[in-house]
């Protein structure tokens, strides 16, 4: 607490008359508010008496299961986890080395794959095929569970890019046109072939469902996305981010401190293809158990922000951007656009992890007139996957180790 603020505050109040006592105090309320304000300095300016805190008065929740899905803005989500884990000494799960960065994706997810000098863990995050048996034997009782999902279109005009190289489905499409592969997807498309979830309801797959049933069995989208609803306590939504970290925000009991993040993994403009028309309703119904998903998570999503109380929402979305941009000038100055293609990136730890070279992933570079303190904790908000579940596991082991010689 400020005190010497409270104590200033407190003995000129009394030298004052009645008559100015009231002003002075609020002025001190305000004071001694501001001066409590950590790094981000939320503002209690335009907030509703009726809207929540900003601050969490319960103790955070720290036991998580995020399940990261494909081309969602998951990496952005990864990193916030990362964070967090960080800052509260928690236990990441990380793959073993054998596993690459990901849980041996496209396997079901096996406690197998878990790297055992991270265990037991509080979170867990890395790409994996969900399964539920597996992830509760492994976590703690009380384990939230999270996932995101996005407009199927969108999503999988950005897999098709993302993945042409990897998915020998998409490699058979004359010139790589997606309008090809849409008009006749089963002529390239092979269920049983490595890496085929990239071309068909992706996120069913990286739920752990079934991406192959068809598109007239609405029965099984209809039990699958209740059974997905059963287990996620929340099931974000890209195209809504930020409100659905406001969500997120409240269900752990977080402060809007923990959700600030930087957009990572993010495309650079000239390798995104706009969609024709009439393509977007032709992947829906190619991709027809992801589309209902999303439109079933979509409506609870919006359940949930208008129980929490929409201008309340759209006051705290507010107030993230305003981070955001304190945040953006402190590690970058002013020099803006400060996304730049991987090539260009001269800090290697900084470099995104790229699937071909027909794809350019924008990343971040940091200035090099900033000091080494704000360079470390800039770092951590721009720092890819890859390297930072490196960087995890190597604090971990280390941790590991001093504690075992203890
Ligand atoms: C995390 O651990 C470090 C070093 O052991 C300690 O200084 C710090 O206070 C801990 N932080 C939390 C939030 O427990
Ligand atoms: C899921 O995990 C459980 C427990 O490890 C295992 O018995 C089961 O076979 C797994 N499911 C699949 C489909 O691999
Ligand atoms: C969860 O685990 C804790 C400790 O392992 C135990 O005390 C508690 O009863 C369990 N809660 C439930 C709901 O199973
Ligand atoms: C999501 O749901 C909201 C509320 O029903 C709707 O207004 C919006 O258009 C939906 N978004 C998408 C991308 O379908
Ligand atoms: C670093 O230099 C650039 C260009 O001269 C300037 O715009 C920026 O504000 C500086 N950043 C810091 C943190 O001083």
């Amino acid at each position: 607490m400020p005190s010497r603020v409270k104590m200033r505050c407190l003995t000129s109040a009394k030298r004052f008359r009645r008559k100015i006592f009231p002003v002075l105090l609020v002025f001190c309320a305000a004071s001694v508010l501001l001066h409590s304000q950590n790094y981000f300095s939320w503002t209690m300016e335009a907030f509703h008496l009726r809207c929540p805190t900003l601050h969490s008065l319960k103790p955070k929740h720290t036991n998580i299961v995020f399940l990261k899905t494909h081309k969602t803005a998951s990496s952005t989500m990864q990193n916030i986890l990362f964070r967090f884990a960080e800052r509260n000494n928690l236990t990441l799960a990380l793959p073993k080395p054998s596993c690459g960065y990901l849980f041996c994706y496209p396997q079901f997810f096996s406690s197998h794959f878990v790297h055992p000098d991270t265990l037991p863990p509080n979170m867990i995050s890395s790409h994996m095929r969900f399964n539920k048996t597996a992830l509760q034997r492994l976590m703690p009782n009380d384990t939230i569970y999270i996932t995101i999902l996005r407009e199927p279109a969108s999503m999988f005009e950005s897999l098709f890019t993302y993945f042409t190289v990897y998915s020998e489905a998409f490699k058979r499409v004359p010139k790589g046109s997606l309008e090809a592969f849409i008009a006749d997807p089963l002529r390239y498309y092979r269920p049983n072939e490595g890496n085929s979830m990239f071309a068909h309801n992706t996120l069913t797959f990286d739920l752990g469902g079934n991406k192959d049933r068809p598109a007239t069995d609405v029965t099984y989208a209809q039990t699958f996305a209740a059974e997905v609803e059963k287990v996620f306590s929340l099931v974000m939504i890209s195209e809504y981010f930020d409100e659905s970290l406001v969500l997120l925000r409240h269900l752990l009991s977080w402060d809007l401190d923990d959700i600030v993040y930087l957009k990572l993994n993010v495309r650079t403009e000239s390798s995104k293809k706009s969609l024709s028309p009439g393509l977007p309703g032709k992947i829906r119904a190619w991709n027809s158990i992801d589309a209902y998903l999303y439109d079933y998570f979509n409506a609870s999503l919006w359940v949930k922000l208008s129980a929490l109380g929409l201008d309340c929402v759209a006051k705290e979305v507010y107030l993230l951007r305003q981070a955001q941009e304190r945040l953006t000038k402190r590690c970058f100055g002013k020099q803006i656009p400060l996304s730049r293609s991987a090539s260009e990136i001269k800090n290697k730890d900084l470099r995104p992890w790229l699937p071909s070279n027909m794809v350019q992933i924008a990343g971040y570079d940091l200035p090099t007139n900033i000091t080494n303190e704000v360079k470390e904790f800039c770092l951590k908000y721009i720092m890819p996957e890859v390297q930072y579940t490196q960087k995890l596991l190597q604090s971990q082991l280390v941790k590991r180790h001093q504690s075992s010689q203890i």
